[in-house]
């Protein structure tokens, strides 16, 4: 157990991410020690490298000890929604249809403000038991949502992003705000939990079918007026969807276009899926500092389509690399484990000929991810001033990992079986701002 003074030392191997592998390579952007020490105190890590030359620093603290782990950055999840963890797996719809069919109808439950409270608690815990310590958090219009969801963030210490959904039409009339109540509403939310302790808002309207134009430019300019805020919401997921927002925006010459004659892009936006995209529309988000969050699990769920891994974060001209980050996309997604979303991110990207690497995959869970929420000065890395949100990940967890495991030849073979094998049964322990805050059994 950790100690009360704050300090806290864990031994063990550890990895980390100094560049980003898709521009770096591989081998250049991890740091790994075989046997590492993390020295936290007060929530900070203070010193990591290896145990032999950071011993002395240790004086009278015992580390505690994982040999058969790795220590690991917590991972960061870009895009997912609390309230549909009561309806993950909803069988045969696709997008449209399963929004009108399942998610819809669930989140009408979360104008109970004792509802969301209690599937707030069980989502974050869900988090935690895969690893997860920050997460990037669709609410649902009723601005109690975000209250039981920062107020479950605060219990447990950890670092969330989450914002009140805003949609003005095409969904049930119990589900819908107007431009100006929700402009209100997200700034009553923005000065209650904007910037407090570890919490940060995002302005969230829903994707452009479910906002008019109105409501498009009152959020811009709620976005605009509190900066430091982000902006997140949904883009060319399905080419149905794209279709539709061609015909109610038709002045517009794309998707993306209907966002950016808004001002809806830029730093500290958050675009989920990004799938049917044209070259310019890419060339845009380069441009803007805009992210994409990668939903595969959602994507071959839903059956959306492919991600573009190779536009994505390997262009000719490195300056129109995309920041990307991996996302669960919970309940179109059917897994809250990071583990299962970078084996199924691997998947996507073979059906493009894209062989996604285990150092590229655990790069877009924690330092990657952190890099596209403009947050990788405190979270997604090991080392001296960040956040000590760390995820103990056992590299046995399973009679047949733990077999295979001795077929293993090197780091990135153990890494990769451990993305196409193993769940949230693989988290040992995770420590959040230096304190436990989930041990398996
Ligand atoms: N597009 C608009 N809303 C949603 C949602 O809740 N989930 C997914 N996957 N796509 C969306
Ligand atoms: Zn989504």
């Amino acid at each position: 157990m950790p100690p009360v003074s704050g300090r806290l030392a864990l031994r063990g191997p550890t990895l980390s991410f100094v560049a980003d592998p898709f521009q770096a390579g591989d081998q250049a952007s991890m740091r790994y020690e075989s046997d590492g020490l993390v020295l936290v105190e007060n929530g900070k890590i203070t010193a990591a490298g290896d145990y032999a030359s950071l011993k002395p620093q240790l004086g009278r603290l015992k580390p505690v000890h994982y040999p058969d782990a790795l220590i690991l950055p917590g991972f960061i999840d870009t895009h997912v929604h609390y309230p549909q963890t009561q309806m993950i797996g909803g069988y045969g719809a696709q997008l449209i249809d399963w929004l009108n069919k399942y998610t819809f109808v669930t989140e009408q439950q979360f104008a109970d403000s004792e509802h969301a409270s209690a599937v707030a608690g069980i989502f974050l815990q869900e988090c935690l038991r895969a690893g997860t310590t920050t997460a990037a958090v669709y609410c649902t219009v009723h601005p109690e949502s975000v209250n039981a969801l920062f107020h479950a963030a605060t219990r447990r210490g950890m670092r969330m992003i989450a914002g009140k959904v805003l949609m003005d039409r095409n969904a049930p009339a119990a589900l819908l705000d107007t431009a100006q109540s929700g402009y209100d509403q997200s700034e009553a939310l923005i000065a209650k939990w904007h910037g407090k302790g570890r919490l940060s808002y995002a302005v969230t309207p829903r994707f452009a079918p479910t906002s008019s134009p109105a409501q498009l430019e009152a959020a811009a300019a709620l976005w605009k007026k509190h900066p430091g805020t982000y902006m997140q919401t949904h883009l060319a997921e399905t080419l149905q969807e794209n279709e539709w927002v061609k015909s109610l925006f038709p002045e517009r010459a794309g998707y993306l276009d209907v966002y950016a004659h808004y001002s809806l892009i830029g730093p500290r936006a958050v675009f989920g899926h990004a799938l049917h995209l044209q070259e310019e529309e890419w060339r845009h988000l380069a441009a803007s500092g805009s992210a994409v969050a990668h939903c595969p699990t959602s994507n071959s769920f839903l059956g959306s389509g492919l991600f573009d891994f190779t536009r994505a974060r390997q262009p000719q001209a490195p300056a129109q690399a995309i920041r990307t980050g991996l996302a669960t996309d919970v309940g179109g997604g059917t897994t809250l484990s990071m583990l299962r979303t970078m084996g199924e991110a691997y998947k996507i990207g073979q059906f493009g000929h894209y062989s996604l690497s285990a150092p590229k995959a655990f790069y877009l869970a924690t330092r990657g991810a952190a890099h596209s929420l403009y947050l990788e000065d405190k979270i997604g890395s090991i080392a001296p001033g960040m956040e000590a949100d760390l995820l103990v990940l056992d590299m046995k967890s399973t009679p047949i990992i733990d077999f295979r495991m001795n077929y293993c030849e090197s780091l990135e073979d153990a890494l990769f079986v451990q993305m196409t094998m193993a769940d949230d049964r693989a988290t040992r322990a995770v420590y959040v701002a230096g304190k436990l805050a989930y041990s398996r059994g």
